[in-house]
């Protein structure tokens, strides 16, 4: 979901609607708006469905200079305009904005019932806007404050008051909350890219802070009141990266980007001399590091999927046993959290619900964390020991490509570190060196093979079905390329280690199940050819990538060799390009895919 607003002297509506369409990526099922009006009153507009929609539903006149915004992606009750926020009490003197979940909503609203309230929606939001609007706290931070002592679970929320129409009010517990700081104007979000186009000069709230946000003023404090300090840092990346920059999608513009992407990821962080890399961030010295025992990497969706190349990045290059888990499963299953492990947090966003909800527990539990995050200044990068930005740039497509990516090559950096300082020869440590050199040319050169697999995909668009096999160093670049195609392509695609064949998967080849293989030129090409034997055997249609044309596949994208260990980075990019062609020829809503939203911060 998306938060976005403004107070300040300029109209309000076309800032909102501005910043809610940034925002779109976030969820965008309904979306909505209030503005304080000449008089004072609150006027709402709501709708179901994307931003535009909300637009063409805009009175002529809807003039104001304070308003907030949301778009929303359904979690209590269904996408609807009445479950769109800004919800108000029923008196309409208050209205709220909230991404988050309230967890005792039910209760909460069985008790507000049985005291007379009539509830508008479904929503767990509703709940706030009556207890806020029944307050009689001498100001708007003590009724939000005293609401907010009531409800259990996470939000990041934005309101606005009749009775103190000088004031929005935010808090934070759990969902992000960004204030951006302006001449005479102030802008608060979810997320900077509502923000970037006005301003760089941003706070964002830590989990438990408020803020209360003036045309020439804000402050924050806690949820006691006691006030807290906020030094505005200043966004790094450019407000024109948000932008599409002449391709039809994101998705598009941030696969071709890659190649810049993973040149700054790699810059300033090379020493030849010593055949290692620099980590600034890590905040673990050689000693620390030579202790350390185990590496468990966690994450959710794509990044889940890069910790697991992460993992055996480590234990190739530095020998130290590495296993990645989702972080959702890890957080529910009371872990064994050991001191002589080391954690590893991994996500785009740096706001993933349960990524950050695994961080805080293990932070409980005396572990130590790195985050390995690309938004900087987000929760997860503020929660962690130490850890290392992956340099990306602004990621909007809701399928993650150059961020996958970049989060691979720096799992790479991370583990040539810890193996230069464990055993790792430096032979070894200029070999990966200049691999690493290598890639943004070797990145570059599979791009230009991208009519060639437009052709391919549209040839396998058909498909109902889709096999993604690959073994050791190809299983996880299988799994990320099934999840790719099968997100934006809506096509469903399921990932499975090469060997794993003959014990299932072989009895559902058939020519209407085509298989992607990924066939690297290493110790186990003669194996992964075996697998392709068994799959043309029972006529199943095979698309190989490799480093070599395959004999027994129907086709075969060659991609360029790097050094095994760094392989896997570069296998998957065509079949990010295979995913992207075949969900066009589908005709798919490629940036926003349906149900998916990129940041999941709710859990
Ligand atoms: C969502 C997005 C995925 C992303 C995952 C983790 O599911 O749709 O693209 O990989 O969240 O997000 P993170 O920001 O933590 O990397």
């Amino acid at each position: 979901c998306g938060i976005v607003g403004y107070i300040g002297r300029r109209d309000v509506a076309p800032l909102l609607l501005e910043g809610l369409q940034r925002l779109e990526y976030r969820g965008y099922d309904s979306a909505g708006v209030v503005i304080s009006g000449k008089s004072g009153d609150l006027r709402t507009v709501k709708a179901k469905g994307r931003v535009r929609e909300l637009e063409s539903r805009i009175p002529k006149r809807f003039a104001g200079t304070t308003g907030i915004a949301h778009t929303r992606w359904a979690t209590h009750g269904a996408p609807s305009d009445e479950n769109a926020h800004p919800h108000l009490d029923t008196a309409g003197t208050v209205a709220v904005v909230h991404n988050g979940i309230i967890d005792n909503a039910s209760e909460l609203r069985a008790k507000l019932t049985a005291d007379g309230v009539v509830f508008a929606s479904e929503t767990d939001t509703e709940v706030l806007a009556h207890l806020i609007g029944r307050s009689d706290a001498e100001t708007l931070e003590k009724r939000v404050s005293e609401a907010l002592r009531a409800v259990e679970g996470t939000y990041g929320i934005a309101v606005m008051h009749k009775e103190f129409p000088d004031r929005i009010v935010v808090a934070r517990n759990g969902s992000p909350v960004v204030l951006g700081i302006g001449e005479k104007e102030m802008f608060v979000a979810s997320d900077v890219a509502a923000l970037v186009t006005h301003t760089r000069q941003v706070v964002t709230l830590g989990d438990g802070e408020m803020a209360t946000l003036k045309a020439d003023d804000f402050r924050t404090y806690t949820t006691e009141g006691s006030l807290t300090t906020a030094t505005p840092t200043t966004v790094e990346w450019e407000a024109e990266s948000y932008d599409m920059g002449g391709h039809d999608t994101y998705m598009h513009k941030e696969i071709v980007e890659q190649v810049e992407a993973v040149d700054r990821v790699l810059r300033g962080r090379i020493d030849d001399r010593f055949a290692t890399v620099h980590l600034g961030g890590l905040n673990l010295d050689p000693g620390e590091a030579r202790r350390v025992r185990r590496i468990k990497i966690l994450g959710c969706g794509t990044s889940y999927h890069a910790g697991q190349i992460g993992a055996q990045l480590i234990e190739e290059l530095a020998r130290i046993p590495a296993d990645a888990e989702p972080a959702s499963e890890f957080r529910y299953r009371n872990p064994v959290v050991d001191p002589d492990t080391l954690y590893v947090a991994v996500s785009q966003s740096g706001e993933t619900y349960d990524v950050l909800a695994a961080v805080q527990e293990l932070k409980r539990k005396g572990a130590r964390v790195l985050g390995i995050v690309n938004v900087v200044g987000s929760a997860i990068a503020r929660e962690a020991d130490g850890g290392t930005y992956v340099h990306a740039g602004p990621e909007v497509c809701v399928v993650s490509t150059k961020c996958f990516t970049n989060t691979v090559v720096a799992f790479a950096l991370l583990a040539l570190h810890l193996g230069r300082i464990r055993d790792l020869s430096v032979a070894d440590g200029k070999r990966i060196i200049e691999g690493l050199r290598r890639l943004p040319g070797q990145i570059d050169e599979i791009l230009k093979t991208e009519p060639e697999i437009k052709q391919l995909a549209k040839q396998y668009a058909d498909a109902r079905s889709m096999l993604f096999i690959g073994r050791v160093r190809g299983y996880p670049v299988a799994r990320e390329a099934s999840l790719k195609l099968k997100e934006v392509s809506y096509i469903h695609a399921e990932a499975y280690p090469a060997s794993e064949l003959k014990h299932g998967p072989l009895a559902l080849i058939e020519p209407a199940m085509p298989t992607v293989a990924i066939v690297p030129d290493d110790d186990l090409l003669e194996k992964n050819r075996a697998a392709l034997e068994e799959i043309k055997a029972r006529s199943g249609r095979i698309l190989a990538v490799a480093h070599q044309p395959q004999e027994k596949a129907d086709h075969t994208i060659v991609v360029p060799k790097n050094e095994d260990e760094l392989d896997p980075i570069l296998m998957g990019i065509p079949l990010q390009l295979f995913a992207y062609h075949t969900a066009l020829a589908l005709g798919r809503d490629i940036d926003k895919p349906r149900n998916l939203a990129k940041s999941v911060t709710v859990e």
